[in-house]
């Protein structure tokens, strides 16, 4: 049995108005790709090939114009519609279909992973059979998230969505995996005040099974997620910053789908055919060694 992954790439984004007033978050520029290709070289690098997009239905052809079927990538890309934004737990049942009686790997549409030892971490999370598996992060606003809790031994004993006085400043991220019982326990959950299917409940529900593990990713990874315009331009300056440093990219996508051997050299020249700037320029490179 495989992981199929889901991109959560919905939402209004209110605090990034008036800009994305009419233009989708997902799409927005990180320095030189769009912000999508973040969490799509996540799902890539877990081992992931068959990917479902969830979009507002508006933008859905422009992810078409960016992404494709995914062939180009040796991978499968397919889109489905989240119509309004109704919580990050309706993925599972939006993506009922899609995901079958396999397991799931969730990542939301802005959010940005970076650190040494990402590939391994997801690599055992791919390996789990049974139960959730969710990335939890230090940060100083807790307060916006969904916050762990702990007993005096450390141990996760709960998770509250935006609380107002935070347990801790451990904060669950927006990249998760989940065996195939998601799907019935995103339908069996309620609706919260704020009237979304809450990925917190879906959580809380494996914390109360003994089916939920936690995986603490420390001070030496970057984790970010687009919210407003600061955070847009901070994570622009992050990546061209590292990126400038070292001569690599990040979140390249067809350099990664390259070096995974899913396409060949001539099939990623094929990609850069036309095209002048530096990230396809990076590309040919990568091609000729
Ligand atoms: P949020 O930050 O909750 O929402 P948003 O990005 O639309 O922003 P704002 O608060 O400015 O209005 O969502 C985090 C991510 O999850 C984001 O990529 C959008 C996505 N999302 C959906 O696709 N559908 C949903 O129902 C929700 C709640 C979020």
């Amino acid at each position: 049995m495989g992981v199929k992954g889901i991109i959560l790439a919905g939402g209004k984004a209110t605090r990034l108005y008036p800009v994305t007033k009419a233009v989708c978050k997902q799409l927005l520029p990180v320095y030189d790709k769009p912000l999508v290709y973040y969490p799509l070289s996540v799902l890539l690098l877990a081992g992931i090939k068959d990917i479902l997009i969830i979009t507002l239905p508006e933008v859905k052809e422009q992810f078409k114009n960016l992404l494709d079927d995914g062939k180009q990538l040796g991978i499968s890309i397919y889109y489905e519609e989240q119509k309004v934004p109704a919580g990050i737990g309706e993925a599972f049942i939006i993506g009922e279909d899609f995901i079958g009686k396999e397991r799931v790997c969730l990542i939301l549409g802005d959010n940005i992973f970076y650190g040494h030892g990402l590939p391994e971490q997801l690599n055992i999370a791919m390996k789990y059979k049974e139960g959730a598996q969710i990335f939890a992060y230090y940060v100083s606003n807790p307060h916006r998230y969904g916050v762990l809790g702990f007993d005096e031994k450390g141990r996760v004993v709960s998770i509250e969505e935006k609380p107002q006085i935070p347990r801790s400043k451990w904060v669950v991220t927006g990249l998760y995996f989940y065996d195939n019982d998601v799907i019935s326990i995103a339908k069996s959950i309620k609706p919260s005040l704020r009237n979304e299917l809450e990925i917190s409940d879906i959580n809380r529900v494996y914390l109360e099974r003994g089916k939920l593990k936690v995986s603490f990713l420390g001070r030496g990874y970057a984790w970010l997620d687009i919210g407003t315009p600061e955070a847009l331009i901070e994570a622009s300056m992050f990546i061209k910053t590292i990126e400038d440093r070292q001569g690599l990219k990040v979140g390249c996508i067809e350099e990664i789908v390259y070096r995974l051997g899913y396409i060949t050299k001539e099939q990623l020249l094929k990609l850069t055919q036309g095209m002048g700037t530096p990230y396809f320029e990076y590309l040919k490179q990568i091609a000729q060694g």
